[in-house]
């Protein structure tokens, strides 16, 4: 194994619920009940794995709401100093935030903060982000960014916008906003994912190509920092003879109630299991390189293979590989892994 290999990006979540019911939210709340707060214990446990993945890319939010963790501030003030800069973490930033947090956040030194923003028209992000009021959000956005604009040392703010049919034209007007009055440094622009909860919400909501190239052509007269994201291509997982297979990162999620998934493996563990958090993970990435580097030595054998557009058409010695939603898997040594884990927590 390589000396430097690290995790592509580790996820964390320290809540297990969110304040809002933003209706194209890609979890299902249906199937959520309860908020599990990340303990003292697992927090601890997760920081082992700092070192082990690069600056920027440890989420100590993924799929919820962080700032509804009542130790929020304290829990980020925990994070090792050397370490900060790997982490970011995503807010609504609809909760009320109280000026002390604010302060404390902007002395914190994290790679950069995250603000989820689709529209500052009030009828729009109120029925966006249901469950939220523009105007504490505003209120809280204007008071963080002047304490950060004190603190030459403040985190980057970071913006991530969706895109919809109903908040498309706003768009330039709001990359333009943040970067001139809220400090944005990188405004990510991400046409809106698909999946199954969403999908009747998002029918009258879902841009297509040709509104997206526009949109481009107008962000390519500003001179701000900004990205703009693929359309979400949902007919992958629809139509199986569109499949690209592609190698999978190297990455984890760890929930707040510990458990931990190996991403598009299949492969699940509990972080309070583990003993020695910092030596599992390091070894496993040297079963993930394994498996890396077999993956994409297929992925090139399939590129030479024009007719292999169909999992069922898998030649037989390629059987132990299995191609989950156009993902390269490989069975045999993800059921070495299982074994290993099952090792371990005895
Ligand atoms: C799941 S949220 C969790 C953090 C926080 N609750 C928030 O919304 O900022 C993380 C990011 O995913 C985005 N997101 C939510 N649903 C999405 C979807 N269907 N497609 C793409 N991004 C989505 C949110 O806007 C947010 O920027
Ligand atoms: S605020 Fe974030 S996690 Fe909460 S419902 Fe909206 S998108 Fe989902």
């Amino acid at each position: 194994m390589s000396l430097d290999k690290k995790y592509d990006l580790i996820a964390m979540d320290i809540t297990s619920n969110c304040n809002l019911r933003c209706p194209f939210c890609l979890n299902d709340y249906s199937q959520i009940k309860g908020n599990t707060f990340i303990t003292d214990e697992l927090f601890n446990k997760a920081m082992q794995l700092l070192p082990l993945t690069h600056d920027g890319l440890f989420f100590i939010s993924c799929l919820f709401e962080p700032t509804i963790h009542t130790e929020f501030i304290n829990f980020l003030e925990k994070i090792p100093l050397e370490y900060r800069k790997k982490v970011f973490f995503t807010t609504n930033l609809a909760k009320k935030l109280s000026d002390e947090t604010l302060e404390r956040l902007s002395c914190i030194k994290l790679h950069h903060i995250n603000i989820s923003l689709d529209s500052l028209n009030a009828e729009l992000f109120e029925k966006l982000r249901k469950g939220a009021k523009l105007k504490v959000f505003i209120d809280n956005l204007e008071r963080l960014t002047s304490h950060f604009s004190k603190n030459p040392d403040a985190p980057e703010i970071r913006y991530l916008t969706l895109v919809f049919k109903s908040n498309l034209k706003e768009i330039p007007e709001l990359v333009e906003k943040c970067a001139t009055q809220y400090l944005s440094s990188l405004h990510n622009i991400r046409p809106v994912w698909k999946v199954k909860t969403n999908a009747d919400w998002l029918a009258e909501e879902y841009i297509n190509a040709n509104e997206l190239e526009i949109l481009k052509k107008q962000l390519a007269q500003f001179s701000y920092t900004y990205s703009v994201g693929p359309l979400h291509n949902e007919n992958a997982f629809l139509h199986e003879k569109n499949y690209t297979y592609i190698v999978p990162p190297t990455a984890i999620r760890i929930s707040s109630n510990g458990r931990v998934e190996f991403l598009e493996r299949e492969v699940f563990i509990n972080l309070n299991d583990i003993k020695e958090p910092y030596n599992f993970f390091k070894d496993m990435l040297s079963f993930l390189e394994l498996d890396l580097s077999r993956a994409n030595e297929l992925q090139k054998m399939l590129k030479r293979v024009n007719d292999f557009s169909h999992p069922t058409t898998q030649p037989q010695h390629l059987s132990t590989f299995n191609f989950f939603r156009g993902k390269i898997r490989d069975n045999l040594l993800m059921g070495k892994v299982h074994k290993i884990i099952n090792y371990m927590k005895k």
